[in-house]
Protein backbone atom coordinates (compact mmCIF):
# COMPACT_ATOMS: atom_id res chain seq x y z
CA UNK A 1 0.00 0.00 0.00
CA UNK A 2 1.25 3.19 -0.93
CA UNK A 3 1.86 6.03 1.62
CA UNK A 4 -0.73 8.16 -0.03
CA UNK A 5 -3.20 5.30 0.44
CA UNK A 6 -2.49 5.36 4.51
CA UNK A 7 -3.64 8.99 4.72
CA UNK A 8 -7.36 8.50 4.88
CA UNK A 9 -8.07 12.03 4.28
CA UNK A 10 -5.67 12.83 1.43
CA UNK A 11 -6.94 9.85 -0.35
CA UNK A 12 -10.53 11.04 -0.32
CA UNK A 13 -9.65 14.70 -1.13
CA UNK A 14 -7.97 13.93 -4.41
CA UNK A 15 -9.19 10.40 -5.77
CA UNK A 16 -8.97 12.02 -9.22
CA UNK A 17 -5.65 12.56 -9.01
CA UNK A 18 -4.47 9.45 -6.94
CA UNK A 19 -2.53 7.54 -9.51
CA UNK A 20 -0.53 9.80 -10.38
CA UNK A 21 0.68 10.39 -7.01
CA UNK A 22 3.62 8.60 -5.08
CA UNK A 23 2.75 9.95 -1.75
CA UNK A 24 2.06 13.24 0.59
CA UNK A 25 4.76 14.80 1.90
CA UNK A 26 2.73 17.51 3.55
CA UNK A 27 -0.97 16.86 4.51
CA UNK A 28 -3.46 19.64 4.84
CA UNK A 29 -3.01 20.31 8.87
CA UNK A 30 0.80 20.02 8.86
CA UNK A 31 0.79 22.82 6.14
CA UNK A 32 -1.93 25.02 7.74
CA UNK A 33 -0.33 24.22 11.64
CA UNK A 34 3.08 25.67 9.78
CA UNK A 35 1.38 28.26 7.56
CA UNK A 36 0.17 29.62 11.19
CA UNK A 37 3.80 29.29 12.68
CA UNK A 38 5.18 31.46 9.57
CA UNK A 39 2.56 34.00 10.28
CA UNK A 40 3.18 34.69 13.44
CA UNK A 41 6.88 34.72 13.00
CA UNK A 42 6.76 37.13 10.63
CA UNK A 43 4.31 39.66 11.65
CA UNK A 44 6.27 39.72 15.12
CA UNK A 45 9.34 40.81 12.79
CA UNK A 46 7.66 43.20 10.82
CA UNK A 47 6.12 44.71 14.11
CA UNK A 48 9.78 44.76 15.67
CA UNK A 49 11.34 46.51 12.26
CA UNK A 50 8.17 49.06 11.84
CA UNK A 51 7.02 49.53 15.37
CA UNK A 52 4.17 52.49 14.85
CA UNK A 53 5.19 53.08 11.39
CA UNK A 54 2.96 49.52 10.42
CA UNK A 55 0.14 51.21 10.43
CA UNK A 56 1.34 54.13 8.13
CA UNK A 57 2.82 51.91 5.65
CA UNK A 58 2.21 48.30 6.30
CA UNK A 59 4.69 45.48 4.48
CA UNK A 60 3.31 44.97 0.71
CA UNK A 61 3.23 41.46 0.25
CA UNK A 62 4.16 40.43 -3.32
CA UNK A 63 3.41 36.67 -4.19
CA UNK A 64 4.53 35.11 -6.86
CA UNK A 65 2.01 33.45 -9.50
CA UNK A 66 0.43 31.33 -9.88
CA UNK A 67 2.54 28.83 -8.16
CA UNK A 68 2.21 31.08 -4.84
CA UNK A 69 -1.64 31.89 -4.88
CA UNK A 70 -2.64 29.39 -2.49
CA UNK A 71 0.06 29.70 0.18
CA UNK A 72 -0.30 34.03 -0.22
CA UNK A 73 -4.47 33.74 0.66
CA UNK A 74 -3.62 31.51 3.43
CA UNK A 75 -0.30 33.33 4.48
CA UNK A 76 -1.67 36.55 4.37
CA UNK A 77 -4.49 35.52 6.35
CA UNK A 78 -1.98 34.29 9.36
CA UNK A 79 -0.31 37.73 9.75
CA UNK A 80 -2.04 39.61 12.40
CA UNK A 81 -1.28 43.16 11.54
CA UNK A 82 -1.96 45.34 8.47
CA UNK A 83 -0.55 44.20 5.08
CA UNK A 84 -0.99 45.57 1.77
CA UNK A 85 -0.92 42.71 -0.95
CA UNK A 86 0.29 42.82 -4.62
CA UNK A 87 1.62 39.99 -7.05
CA UNK A 88 3.98 39.55 -9.96
CA UNK A 89 3.89 36.99 -12.35
CA UNK A 90 6.78 35.10 -14.01
CA UNK A 91 7.10 33.31 -17.20
CA UNK A 92 10.56 30.76 -17.80
CA UNK A 93 11.66 29.13 -20.82
CA UNK A 94 11.37 25.45 -19.60
CA UNK A 95 12.53 24.54 -16.67
CA UNK A 96 16.23 24.44 -16.01
CA UNK A 97 16.04 27.77 -17.95
CA UNK A 98 19.32 29.87 -17.92
CA UNK A 99 19.27 33.05 -15.96
CA UNK A 100 18.08 35.95 -18.50
CA UNK A 101 14.88 33.57 -20.18
CA UNK A 102 12.90 34.70 -17.33
CA UNK A 103 10.20 37.34 -18.52
CA UNK A 104 7.73 39.38 -16.68
CA UNK A 105 4.20 39.11 -17.99
CA UNK A 106 2.84 41.16 -14.70
CA UNK A 107 4.57 43.65 -12.89
CA UNK A 108 3.51 45.05 -9.38
CA UNK A 109 0.36 47.39 -9.51
CA UNK A 110 1.96 49.41 -6.47
CA UNK A 111 5.30 51.27 -6.51
CA UNK A 112 7.95 49.67 -4.64
CA UNK A 113 9.82 52.46 -4.23
CA UNK A 114 10.26 52.80 -0.14
CA UNK A 115 8.45 49.73 0.41
CA UNK A 116 9.15 46.76 2.84
CA UNK A 117 8.53 43.78 0.75
CA UNK A 118 7.85 40.63 1.55
CA UNK A 119 8.48 38.02 -1.50
CA UNK A 120 5.93 34.74 -1.12
CA UNK A 121 6.86 31.60 -3.21
CA UNK A 122 5.63 28.55 -3.24
CA UNK A 123 8.46 26.72 -4.00
CA UNK A 124 12.27 27.38 -4.63
CA UNK A 125 14.10 25.13 -6.96
CA UNK A 126 16.95 26.51 -8.88
CA UNK A 127 16.43 30.09 -7.54
CA UNK A 128 16.36 31.97 -10.60
CA UNK A 129 13.21 33.19 -10.07
CA UNK A 130 14.50 34.74 -6.62
CA UNK A 131 17.05 36.25 -8.25
CA UNK A 132 15.51 37.85 -11.17
CA UNK A 133 13.12 39.22 -8.64
CA UNK A 134 15.10 40.59 -5.86
CA UNK A 135 17.52 42.43 -8.71
CA UNK A 136 13.98 43.48 -9.99
CA UNK A 137 12.65 44.92 -6.93
CA UNK A 138 15.82 46.68 -5.75
CA UNK A 139 16.18 48.33 -8.75
CA UNK A 140 12.65 50.01 -7.63
CA UNK A 141 13.95 51.18 -4.83
CA UNK A 142 12.47 48.50 -2.04
CA UNK A 143 13.43 49.70 1.40
CA UNK A 144 13.85 46.18 2.32
CA UNK A 145 13.43 42.57 1.06
CA UNK A 146 12.45 39.61 2.42
CA UNK A 147 11.72 35.85 1.32
CA UNK A 148 9.18 33.43 2.57
CA UNK A 149 8.95 30.13 0.34
CA UNK A 150 6.93 27.36 1.26
CA UNK A 151 9.43 25.21 0.06
CA UNK A 152 12.77 25.12 -0.04
CA UNK A 153 13.74 22.17 -2.71
CA UNK A 154 17.84 22.15 -2.47
CA UNK A 155 19.05 19.55 -4.97
CA UNK A 156 19.23 21.97 -7.95
CA UNK A 157 20.08 25.13 -6.82
CA UNK A 158 22.01 27.07 -8.86
CA UNK A 159 21.75 30.26 -7.17
CA UNK A 160 22.32 31.04 -3.70
CA UNK A 161 19.32 33.01 -2.38
CA UNK A 162 18.35 34.30 1.22
CA UNK A 163 15.36 32.55 2.27
CA UNK A 164 14.41 34.64 5.29
CA UNK A 165 11.05 32.33 5.96
CA UNK A 166 11.00 28.58 5.39
CA UNK A 167 7.73 26.26 5.78
CA UNK A 168 9.09 22.79 4.68
CA UNK A 169 12.58 21.53 3.39
CA UNK A 170 12.98 19.21 0.32
CA UNK A 171 16.28 17.24 0.07
CA UNK A 172 15.30 15.21 -2.58
CA UNK A 173 14.82 15.81 -6.29
CA UNK A 174 11.01 15.44 -7.02
CA UNK A 175 8.47 16.38 -8.44
CA UNK A 176 5.89 18.15 -6.13
CA UNK A 177 2.25 19.12 -6.77
CA UNK A 178 -0.66 20.04 -4.84
CA UNK A 179 -1.13 23.45 -2.74
CA UNK A 180 -0.69 25.75 -5.42
CA UNK A 181 2.16 23.91 -7.11
CA UNK A 182 1.74 22.23 -10.75
CA UNK A 183 2.50 20.29 -13.15
CA UNK A 184 1.72 20.76 -16.72
CA UNK A 185 -1.01 23.32 -14.74
CA UNK A 186 -3.16 20.18 -12.87
CA UNK A 187 -2.65 19.52 -9.16
CA UNK A 188 -2.83 23.45 -8.20
CA UNK A 189 -5.90 22.64 -6.25
CA UNK A 190 -4.87 19.48 -4.17
CA UNK A 191 -4.63 20.87 -0.49
CA UNK A 192 -1.52 18.99 0.43
CA UNK A 193 1.62 18.93 -1.15
CA UNK A 194 2.13 15.38 -2.86
CA UNK A 195 5.29 13.81 -5.09
CA UNK A 196 4.34 13.26 -8.01
CA UNK A 197 5.06 9.33 -9.69
CA UNK A 198 8.40 9.39 -11.79
CA UNK A 199 5.85 7.85 -14.57
CA UNK A 200 3.31 10.29 -14.37
CA UNK A 201 5.98 12.96 -14.84
CA UNK A 202 7.37 11.21 -18.14
CA UNK A 203 3.86 10.77 -19.51
CA UNK A 204 2.15 14.61 -18.95
C1 LIG B 1 7.72 27.68 -10.14
C2 LIG B 1 7.51 28.18 -8.73
C3 LIG B 1 8.56 29.25 -8.58
C4 LIG B 1 9.64 28.82 -9.54
C5 LIG B 1 10.82 28.33 -8.77
O1 LIG B 1 7.03 28.52 -10.99
O2 LIG B 1 6.21 28.69 -8.57
O3 LIG B 1 8.06 30.52 -8.94
O4 LIG B 1 9.11 27.75 -10.34
O5 LIG B 1 11.79 27.81 -9.64
P1 LIG B 1 13.28 28.33 -9.66
O6 LIG B 1 13.76 28.48 -8.25
O7 LIG B 1 13.99 27.22 -10.40
O8 LIG B 1 13.31 29.62 -10.42
P2 LIG B 1 6.64 28.09 -12.50
O9 LIG B 1 7.66 28.66 -13.45
O10 LIG B 1 6.44 26.62 -12.57
O11 LIG B 1 5.31 28.88 -12.73
P3 LIG B 1 3.96 28.91 -11.85
O12 LIG B 1 4.26 29.73 -10.61
O13 LIG B 1 2.96 29.55 -12.73
O14 LIG B 1 3.61 27.49 -11.48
Amino acid sequence: MSELNTNANATVKAAWARGALARVLWDEAQIQQRVRELGAEIARDYQALLGEALLEEPPLIVGIFRGAIVFLADLMRAMPIPVEVDYVQLYSYGKGAEAGEIQLLRDLGTPAQGRHVLLVEDIVDTGQTLEFLREHLEARGAASLRVCALIDKRPRRRVPVQLDYVGFVLEEDAFVVGYGLDYAERYRNLPFVAALKPEAVRRA
